[in-house]
């Protein structure tokens, strides 16, 4: 009677795939199964079966430890949908802290792959005992479910029950948990995905398999990271599941649901209640995000397809000329011989060049990145081949040779990065190279580690299974495949729904049937490569260099992956919808613990055109990673190539963003410390406002700068919301945007696309220090700081500034100076505490008349216990603005 409920089910996410590839709908139903054709995102399959007889596992011992729980389950009813059922199971609860709470749930009497401790090393130093605990865990015995639920609101955070006799179904190679959320749920997360930043509560189907693909819309892409946020009634929690197999991670109304082809269940909760908290505990778990050099903070140029050092050096030279501001000057494919890494094209890129170039830079203090891909070239007599060879450092296939690919050099194997000794000692040797042939300033851009690969799995030299390059034969190699994945060895009973149509797992990458040297499969390691990757080269660039902070830009991504690489978001587009995909991109990669991303700026597929591309540069300009970046086939799109409108709308983006480097370098020391990101959404700021939960075209800069940028042709006012209920203010004109307590929190503001920039509005209580652009970080650190401070209505506004932006390796050295300004009466106090070296040229207060007009004005300036002549500052809608000049060390006192 009880599996009634499943014939021929509504419930998409639940259907079990009774059919094959093309099945018609007589076929379905003459093997006695369900038929629905109706097209679905979910890509549930049409024919599925009408009954199955899950009924989970029962409790046979349960056993209380110091800090958690043991339980034994028994398997009540075995469900047998993709394959055997495992009997006997194990859940180890452990309340880690008093924040979160490690629910791992694995087979009792054989090992199964989990996540290695090398991908993620920091979780077992965070573990905090703690007695007093944020959340309760219960369960229930048969069939066996269990809840966590957040004391201070008696909110369930999570419930396996929901899923009835689907509640825990574990197979050898299916494993699928699911929880309850509200009807029209807030998360946000799970990636990596182009999508809206807040997920389709009932209609998505999340992928995890890292891909290269161009950047198409609710696809699995290059990372993964099964991670979401969910915000419920003004509180946030957070969901982390520890694995790393190809997974479907399904939304539909009140459920999410996973389903695992590998490893375990091993689930970490998050209690919060602050978005900012979840992400704070959840980056604990992960590793903290790394702390960039400050160079990295400015501005990059990049393009695929410069032909020659020339053309590089002209591009240098150009941004000096046209007076844009430049620190890092990207090289890709083409500086390489035949495209083997670690070598030089003699002709278009010699050596010699480059290192003078690289030279002239530093001599700047500008750096140069220099594209590696990690497929290493079978030639025997090329010394990355022959000494990796020689040290057996390559991925293996089954019969223990190494496995092949092809990539741009041609036929390719791979550093098996999951070996941290002799892999990464080798990979270590081969950077050092780049540094020993070119300089210092040089730092590694790692791309196609997905990995990708130009093969639909298997490829030989021989070339049966290579395919071409043009899309043509690639077209052709895939129809092929399509046929041959079914008997493929990899394949698994559930398809997950990798490139949005159950592809093959192998497609565009390497076969997975693979070996580690630590014995562990690439069909469970798959989704760490590009992170074990970044590991690597981090500890590389640190043992070459122990007094620089490294710098890394990594395409494919894990959690984790924060700490030590920057990420862009791939192949996008010279589109409008993509110019908006990249707030959604950031903020989720926020959320992810990789706070230093940005998208390629004009786009990179694609031509740019000139009003996107303006639009692109002002909202790039502050992206946290900023970087133009283009296709080789796409036509140039430096700012300079339109140079009555994109370069003087760069020119002022760029110095916008150079005037923010003091506030940049603090958000991000903040993001190193506590993992909160550097862009966050509204709602962060303001949990409590409802309409900023579905805002993704809007984004806060730290706490107080609200961004609302142009999005689209012709929009040269941007209609604008403000959370919260306080009052704002232009961030440069000091004009009141929005005042306290407005019941209409819209307003237009004004976007020009030749004379504005994009509108930036700073919220009452908050203080932006800025400095002076000049054409590198380096220069820019040199000028004296000024600070905007916007008083709330209360007269009160609270900052954070770093003192020295330093370019050696000092986390945890830096300086802090706490800036606070209260006003009583009519008395302004501004203090810069700490001892720091930093000039203060200007401070600017906004909004001091608060109730008592223009006699608020303070009338004199005393810094230092001196007192200083007043300068009387320009005046805006009644702000009092004041200029002091070149003031040194110590207090700043405005008193009346
Ligand atoms: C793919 C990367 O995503 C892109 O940024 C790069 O330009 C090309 N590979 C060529 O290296």
């Amino acid at each position: 009677k009880k599996n009634k409920e499943y014939a021929c089910s509504t419930d998409m996410a639940a259907r079990r795939d009774c059919g094959f590839l093309g099945i018609t709908d007589q076929q379905c139903r003459d093997r006695n199964c369900c038929w629905d054709s109706t097209e679905n995102k979910l890509n549930a399959p049409f024919c599925f079966i009408q009954q199955h007889s899950c009924q989970g596992y029962q409790v046979k011992n349960a056993q209380e430890t110091a800090n958690g729980l043991n339980l034994d389950l028994e398997l009540l009813g075995g469900c047998a949908r993709f394959g055997k059922d495992i009997a006997r199971l194990t859940v180890n609860v452990d309340f880690e802290t008093e924040s979160r709470v490690r629910v791992k749930i694995t087979d009792k009497d054989s090992q199964r792959y989990e996540v290695p401790k090398e991908a993620l090393p920091s979780t077992e130093s965070t573990i905090r005992r703690v007695e007093k605990r944020g959340y309760e865990f219960k369960y229930a015995k048969s069939p066996f479910t269990f809840s966590i639920k957040r004391i201070s609101d008696g909110e369930v955070l999570f419930d396996s029950a929901v899923a009835g006799m689907d509640s825990l179904v574990f197979e050898d190679e299916y494993l699928e948990i699911s929880t309850v959320v509200p009807a029209d749920a807030n998360i946000y997360g799970l990636g990596e995905v182009v999508s809206a930043f807040r997920r389709d509560p009932g209609n998505t189907r999340q992928t995890m398999w890292a891909r290269d693909a161009p950047t198409p819309v609710d696809q699995n892409l290059y990372g993964s990271h099964p991670f979401h946020l969910e915000m419920r009634k003004g509180a946030a929690h957070g969901v982390f599941l520890r694995n790393s197999n190809g997974m479907d991670v399904i939304l539909t109304p009140k459920k999410v649901t996973y389903k695992a082809i590998g490893g375990i269940l091993d689930f970490t909760v998050f209690v919060g209640p602050k978005p900012e908290e979840v992400i704070n505990q959840y980056t604990e778990v992960i590793g903290r995000p790394h702390m960039p050099p400050a160079w990295a903070l400015g501005w990059h140029q990049s393009r695929y397809g410069y032909k020659n050092i020339d053309a590089v050096e002209a591009t240098v030279q150009r941004y000096k000329k046209e007076g844009l501001p430049l620190d890092g000057m990207w090289i890709d494919i083409d500086y390489m011989d035949r495209f083997y890494d670690f070598t030089y094209d003699e002709a278009r890129f010699p050596q010699a060049r480059m290192k003078a170039l690289a030279d002239n830079l530093a001599s700047f203090n500008q750096s140069m990145i220099l594209i590696i891909d990690p497929g290493i070239p079978i030639a025997p007599g090329y010394e990355p081949y022959d000494s990796g060879m020689r040290d057996d450092v390559f991925i293996k296939t089954l019969e223990g040779k190494p496995i092949e690919g092809r990539v741009w050099p041609g036929q390719t194997y791979f550093p098996d990065f999951l070996n941290t000794k002799e892999t990464w000692a080798y990979w270590e040797r081969q950077l050092k190279k780049t540094r020993d042939d070119i300089g210092a300033n040089v730092y590694p851009w790692i791309d196609m580690n997905e990995p990708s690969n130009f093969c639909n799995g298997p490829c030989t030299k021989d070339g049966a299974t290579a395919s071409g390059l043009d899309s043509a034969s690639e077209k052709q190699l895939f129809a092929k495949r399509d046929v041959a994945a079914a008997a493929a060895p990899t394949s698994f009973k559930y398809s997950i729904n990798n490139a949005g149509r159950q592809a093959p797992l192998d497609e565009k990458t390497l076969a997975t049937n693979a070996v580690h040297r630590n014995g562990m499969r690439l069909t469970d390691t798959h989704n760490l490569y590009g992170h074990m990757e970044s590991a690597a080269t981090h500890d590389a660039l640190l043992n070459l260099d122990p007094n620089t902070r490294p710098f890394i830009l990594t395409r494919s991504s894990f959690p984790g992956t924060g700490a030590f690489a920057a990420h862009w978001t791939g192949d996008n587009w010279s589109q409008w919808e993509h110019l908006k995909y990249s707030i959604s991109g950031v903020l989720s990669f926020g959320l992810f613990g990789i706070p230093f991303t940005g998208a390629d700026i004009c786009g990179f597929n694609g031509n740019a055109q000139e009003e996107l591309c303006l639009r692109w540069h002002q909202l790039g300009a502050l992206y946290p990673f900023a970087r133009n970046h283009n296709d080789i086939k796409g036509t140039d799109q430096e700012p300079y190539v339109w140079p009555n409108s994109v370069l003087p709308a760069a020119k002022k983006a760029l110095q916008i963003r150079y005037s923010l480097l003091p506030y940049f370098y603090s958000l991000f020391e903040q993001a190193h410390k506590t993992g909160k990101p550097v862009w966050q959404p509204l709602f962060f700021q303001y949990p409590q406002d409802a309409q900023a939960l579905k805002i993704d075209s809007q984004f806060l800069l730290g706490d107080g700068v609200l961004v609302s940028p142009s999005l689209a042709a012709g929009e040269v006012q941007v209609k604008a919301y403000f959370p919260g209920n306080g009052r704002w203010f232009d961030l440069w004109t000091h004009q009141v945007v929005m005042e306290a307590g407005a019941s209409d929190r819209y307003a237009f503001l004004k976007a020009n696309a030749q004379s504005d920039s994009i509108p930036m509005s700073l919220a009452g209580g908050h203080m932006v220090p800025i400095q002076k652009p000049g054409l590198t970080v380096a220069e820019t650190r040199a000028s004296p700081v000024s600070l905007i401070i916007a008083l709330d209505e209360s007269g009160v506004a609270k900052g954070e500034m770093f003192a020295h932006i330093t370019f050696a390796l000092t986390a945890g050295q830096n300086l802090v100076s706490n800036v606070t300004s209260a006003i009583q009466a009519e008395q302004l106090k501004a203090g810069l505490g700490g001892n720091h070296g930093d000039k203060v040229e200007k401070i600017v207060v906004m909004g001091l008349n608060f109730g008592k007009a223009a006699s608020a004005e303070p009338k004199n300036v005393r810094v230092s216990k001196r007192a200083a002549p007043q300068q009387r500052g320009a005046r805006h809608g009644g702000d009092a603005y004041k200029d002091i000049a070149h003031l040194s060390k110590g207090h700043v006192t405005v008193s009346n």
